[in-house]
């Protein structure tokens, strides 16, 4: 069930790794992050070889965020999800650090198009900006259409409640439209599609909080801070309120589909003990902007709270 994570032994200096120049600095979306390519001959066996990699800072105003990205990858290995391979990295030359972050599909025979490409045709009002109306029963919709023909090969309805149980975990708040998406490729004669691994984990894990302001927070702070979480799918425009919560959202599609019930379940058969022997080695990587003890004890807090409540509710 667990997936193996790839465990880097040293941080990566991308100072003279080749910058991909048909992607070059990356646009689209809030953290500043080029596409990188690894050498012929990496310095450790958990980089592919001459593949492109996301380098992916965090936003200036948190500056060991992208942390997060990293430690996202090895909870999502825990659960046994598929999340792009994520290691802490830097540029000597620039002096950044960042996420360097596994390209999740192959150029040349497969194409990533954006969830928000699609809704925004399925609902010509989208506001792909804020992504107000992203919803599960309009993604069902589409889910169902890309499953004509049988072209859609995931398991839809399982992929969302991993979406929502690894959100809920994370404490992700970020996965909007454009934070997932579909995966186009050939078989035989055929398109087939598959749904994208969970890519863009860093809105989550309580980033946005110091260290220095969170200190002391008591246990009830924690409990609060977490049924807080929103995600940013809603489960419906129709129902009011909005369901939204992450635990609330959770619950609801899984008894939405029941049929998903026993894979979650499964999932989450791991201990508070495993969270720490699966990310502790993260805290003796040596990097300019290391993953300090502070704050490291501060996202385990989140993690433990947010698992005895997924835990029960899942029961
Ligand atoms: N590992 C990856 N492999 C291939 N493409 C990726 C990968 N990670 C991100 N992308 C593409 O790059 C875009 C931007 O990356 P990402 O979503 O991680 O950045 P962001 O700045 O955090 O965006 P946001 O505004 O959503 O927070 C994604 O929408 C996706 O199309
Ligand atoms: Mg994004």
């Amino acid at each position: 069930m667990r997936i193996s994570p790839l465990i880097q032994q040293a941080n990566f200096d991308v100072a003279d790794w080749d910058v991909d120049a048909e992607f070059g600095v990356f646009p689209q979306g809030a953290r500043a992050k080029d596409a990188v390519i690894t050498p012929p001959s990496p310095a450790e066996v958990v980089l592919v070889p001459s593949k492109r990699y996301l380098f992916k800072r965090s936003e200036k105003r948190y500056p060991d965020q992208f942390w997060g990205e990293v430690i996202a990858y090895r909870v999502g290995c825990l659960l046994g999800i598929t999340v792009p391979p994520a290691f802490a990295a830097y540029n000597s030359r620039s002096g950044y650090c960042a996420a360097l972050i596994e390209w999740f599909y192959s150029d040349g025979t497969e194409s990533f198009v954006m969830a928000g490409d699609f809704l925004q045709k399925i609902q010509p009002d989208f506001d792909r900006k804020r992504g107000i109306q992203h919803n599960l029963y309009t993604n069902s919709i589409l889910m169902k259409a890309l499953s004509q023909n049988s072209s859609l090969v995931s398991d839809w309805r399982q992929w969302w409640v991993d979406a929502l149980l690894f959100d809920a975990l994370i404490g992700n708040t970020d996965r909007h439209q454009d934070n997932w998406g579909v995966i186009f490729f050939l078989e035989g004669t055929g398109a087939k599609c598959r749904l994208s691994p969970l890519f863009d984990n860093g809105t989550s894990l309580g980033h946005e909080r110091f260290p220095q302001n969170i200190r002391n927070w008591s246990n009830a702070d924690i409990e609060r801070y977490a049924h807080n979480g929103k995600h940013h799918v809603k489960w419906s425009l129709s129902e009011h309120p909005l369901i939204n919560g992450h635990f609330e959202l959770l619950q609801r599609a899984v008894a939405a589909w029941p049929g998903t019930r026993e894979l979650a379940r499964e999932r989450l058969d791991f201990t508070q003990q495993d969270i720490i022997d699966a990310l502790s080695d993260l805290c003796r990587l040596n990097l300019p902007v290391p993953l300090l003890p502070e704050r490291f004890a501060f996202i385990l807090r989140l993690l433990f709270y947010r698992l005895q409540i997924i835990k029960s509710l899942l029961q």
